[in-house]
């Protein structure tokens, strides 16, 4: 299949309608959004989604995430709207906050994953919202990789990805908050934590108060456990190389690594530590002190360590804090769980 690219830096860019034209014709595109690029096609139509799933290599059991750009599109979606979500997205909507409700029957099964709720957001990047708009249906839109890689967070990973196997493309460059949305559900109580994102825990407890956290954001799932969200079972993020974490300060995490490192081996460091390690190459996702940084630069940086053939990367450890709680559930994802204690 030849895919079609459209470089777009405006909202208002002509070649949104011919975009959105393709989408309302059962195609597949990729569109930027704030957190990551997704892989969008007619939420409404079972069979058009169907074909997200085999662009992919996704398992079908595994929902998708609906996007829409307006308030009005969400209420046909689900089977009410409680004054918690209306409180939730007076705040956080558009933007990087995911809500799953009892779904309502315009909802295809494809896009639920046979499952009787459904996750809806708003993004607030203005040319996926501009081309939702146009396309005048909501979008079900998962991450644009391969499933099991990486996230992308630019055209360039979703071109490496996808070229050939979906319509076209949007180039929108670099999505800004670069890991993917938090998604809470509201269809439990008290309402649960599924996927730490760009909208915090604090942030979301200082809205509805009481939450829990889902025990698999920390923790692998076990053997038999049932997922509260299908995609916790399946594996995430995992670069071809090997992946460990070292927990421990930097004079200690320079030390082990210095010990261990073999000649293909990376370091998956903070900005900061670049030029203290002089005996491996460095990758580095974002700055020692700032979460947000980090959560731009991980999943480019997982795809780096690929790029350059690594066998091993020796991670240091974020702060699980605030944003830092959505990179350590990536970093911990990208290294199957494997956490060394130095
Ligand atoms: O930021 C994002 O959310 C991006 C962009 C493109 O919007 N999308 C995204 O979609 O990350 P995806 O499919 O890669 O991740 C959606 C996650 C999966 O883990 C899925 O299992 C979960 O949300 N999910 C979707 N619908 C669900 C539901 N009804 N119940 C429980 N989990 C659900
Ligand atoms: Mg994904």
């Amino acid at each position: 299949m030849d895919t079609k690219i459209y470089k777009i830096s405006s909202p208002d860019d002509k070649s949104i309608e011919e975009v959105a034209c393709l989408l309302k014709d059962g195609k597949l595109v990729a569109i930027p959004t704030e957190t990551v690029y997704g892989l969008a096609a007619n939420a409404l139509d079972g069979e058009t989604v169907k074909k997200i799933f085999k662009a992919k290599g996704r398992p079908s059991d595994n929902p998708l995430i609906v996007h829409i750009s307006d308030f009005s599109q969400w209420k046909p979606l689900v089977k009410e709207i409680p004054e918690k979500a209306k409180r939730l997205t007076e705040k956080f909507w558009p933007g990087p906050l995911t809500i799953i409700l009892p779904k309502s029957d315009v909802i295809p099964s494809e896009v639920s994953g046979g499952l009787s709720t459904v996750a809806v957001r708003m993004p607030s990047d203005e040319i996926a919202r501009a081309i939702i708009k146009a396309a005048g249906v909501p979008l079900a839109a998962p991450s644009a990789n391969l499933s099991g890689k990486p996230s992308p967070t630019s055209s360039k990973h979703v071109i490496d990805d996808m070229e050939g196997k979906i319509d076209a493309i949007v180039d929108a460059g670099e999505c800004s908050v670069g890991v993917e949305s938090t998604v809470i559900s509201l269809a439990v109580n008290p309402p649960r934590l599924l996927r730490p994102g760009g909208i915090t825990p604090e942030m979301l407890t200082s809205v509805l108060g009481e939450i829990e956290i889902d025990d698999a954001v920390f923790n692998k799932l076990a053997e038999n456990a049932e997922a509260a969200s299908p995609g916790m079972k399946y594996k995430h993020y995992s670069p071809d190389a090997k992946v460990v974490i070292i927990k421990g300060d930097f004079s200690e995490y320079k030390s082990f690594v210095e010990k261990e490192a073999k000649e293909k081996d990376v370091a998956l460091c903070f900005e900061e530590d670049k030029g203290k390690l002089p005996f491996i190459k460095c990758v580095t996702y974002g700055k020692e002190k700032d979460s947000f940084s980090q959560a731009a630069r991980i999943f480019d940086a997982l795809r780096e360590i690929d790029e350059i053939r690594a066998e091993t990367a020796f991670a240091r450890f974020p702060e699980m804090t605030g944003m830092g709680l959505a990179v350590f559930n990536r970093l911990i994802r990208a290294a199957g769980f494997n956490i060394v204690e130095v």
